[in-house]
């Protein structure tokens, strides 16, 4: 009997080390609770990014309001790194980052924010320049020397590499520095990253290709190849990946182009408010030291952002489509919906959103308010309905 007893109790311990083992070493657990807000360099500047365009940014992050509406990194993308030095660490371009990159992380973090950079799984970057492959431990520890708190790291010329296996390296090698680093994988959702990207020690994955600034059809790269996205095309691939979303562990449908001009206000503020809905990463991409009151104004809506950043962190999902009409809805903490009504039509019409869409029964009464137009409408049973603009939205939160 005691020896049985020992036995279950021997089985029992090996049991959990065995959990123990196979728990998934996160790069950085308690970053990114809430999806990551912040610039990014990539969708206006490209390459022609410098180190007066990153204080630029991080200057006006501070002055638009960005910051106080919950605006956090700072994150210079691609084309900062030139080559390698004798022992084989990361050197930056000398021409563009003249005070290196340790001096800019510091002036970031001078200003309150945080401070983040880009590398690639493979030998070389999107664009060409040097990248971690088999450097993943020597360009953890610079960039936690650095000051650095967000990797994106993408996936250009990484040949046979296995996804999982690459950012479960640059995962274990940021978790070595002891530094808190906000891990954001970029492959574009070729391997579903939702499905490994979590154990793998992302706290974000990109699910598409690139966005560009416009509102739907997918184009192709000027190689021929597949393919740029329109802020409805990036939508329409969000659809049924909600659930893998969740505090740490985001779905990212790729960078804002709000304010890049090649949208309208209408459409900008759809594009916003349905990363918000779907608590997407809010990383701004345009040049915030020269936008228009309007492009702030979308930015820093903070009944919209509060949608984004709600601590259930729900990812909203569509409930109904009927043509070009369509309803969204998310979960928030408190028990309301946050519900988009989406008008992808050429033309303004009506949009309906029926209660038990969106989780209520039918009888329940429930207070509407307008999110951009800052209105209370009132209290409704069943559902509501909004006139919508073409390309546009209308935004509310549904409180019973
Ligand atoms: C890929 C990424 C983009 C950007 C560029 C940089 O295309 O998906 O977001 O980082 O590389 O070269």
């Amino acid at each position: 009997m005691k020896s049985a007893t020992c036995a279950i109790v021997s089985t029992l311990i090996l049991m959990l080390a065995a959990v123990l083992v196979a728990v998934p070493a996160r790069a950085t657990d308690g970053v990114a609770l809430t999806p990551p807000m912040g610039w990014n360099s990539w969708n206006k500047f490209a390459c022609k990014v410098n180190e007066d365009v990153v204080k630029s940014a991080a200057d006006a992050m501070v002055s638009s309001g960005m910051k106080d509406a919950g605006y956090q990194y700072i994150v210079i993308d691609d084309c900062w790194q030139v080559s390698r030095d004798a022992n084989g660490n990361i050197v930056a371009d000398a021409k563009t980052f003249p005070s290196g990159i340790k001096a800019l992380a510091d002036y970031v973090h001078s200003k309150g924010l945080k401070f983040g950079i880009y590398s690639d799984a493979g030998v070389k970057t999107c664009a060409g320049r040097p990248a971690s492959r088999g450097h993943e431990y020597q360009d953890a520890m610079t960039y936690a020397s650095w000051g650095v708190d967000y990797l994106k790291y993408d996936w250009c010329n990484t040949g046979t590499e296995d996804a999982q296996a690459a950012y479960t390296t640059m995962a274990e090698a940021l978790k070595s520095t002891g530094r808190p680093i906000v891990f954001s994988l970029c492959e574009w959702g070729s391997h579903k990253p939702w499905l490994w990207g979590a154990e793998a020690g992302g706290n974000l994955w990109r699910t598409t290709g690139d966005i560009q600034d416009h509102w739907a059809g997918a184009r192709k790269w000027p190689d021929g190849s597949c393919c740029s996205n329109g802020v409805l095309d990036i939508v329409d691939q969000q659809v049924g990946i909600e659930s893998y979303a969740g505090p740490g562990h985001w779905n990212d449908p790729d960078m804002l182009e709000v304010g890049n001009g090649g949208m309208t206000t209408t459409e900008y503020r759809a594009h916003f408010s349905l990363w918000c809905l779907l608590a997407a990463p809010l990383m701004a991409g345009n040049d915030l030291a020269n936008m228009s009151p309007d492009i702030k104004a979308i930015l820093t809506n903070r009944e919209v952002i509060a949608v984004n950043q709600d601590a259930l962190g729900m990812e909203g999902r569509r409930v109904k489509k009927d043509g070009d009409s369509e309803v969204w809805a998310k979960e928030m903490k408190d028990g309301s919906r946050a519900v988009i009504l989406l008008n992808r039509g050429a033309s303004d019409t009506e949009i309906s959103a029926a209660w038990t869409d969106i989780g209520y029964p039918d009888h329940v009464s429930a207070s509407v308010r307008d999110l951009w137009a800052a209105k209370d409408l009132g209290k409704f049973t069943g559902s509501f309905k909004m006139t919508v603009p073409s390309h546009g939205v209308v935004m509310v939160i549904v409180k019973p």
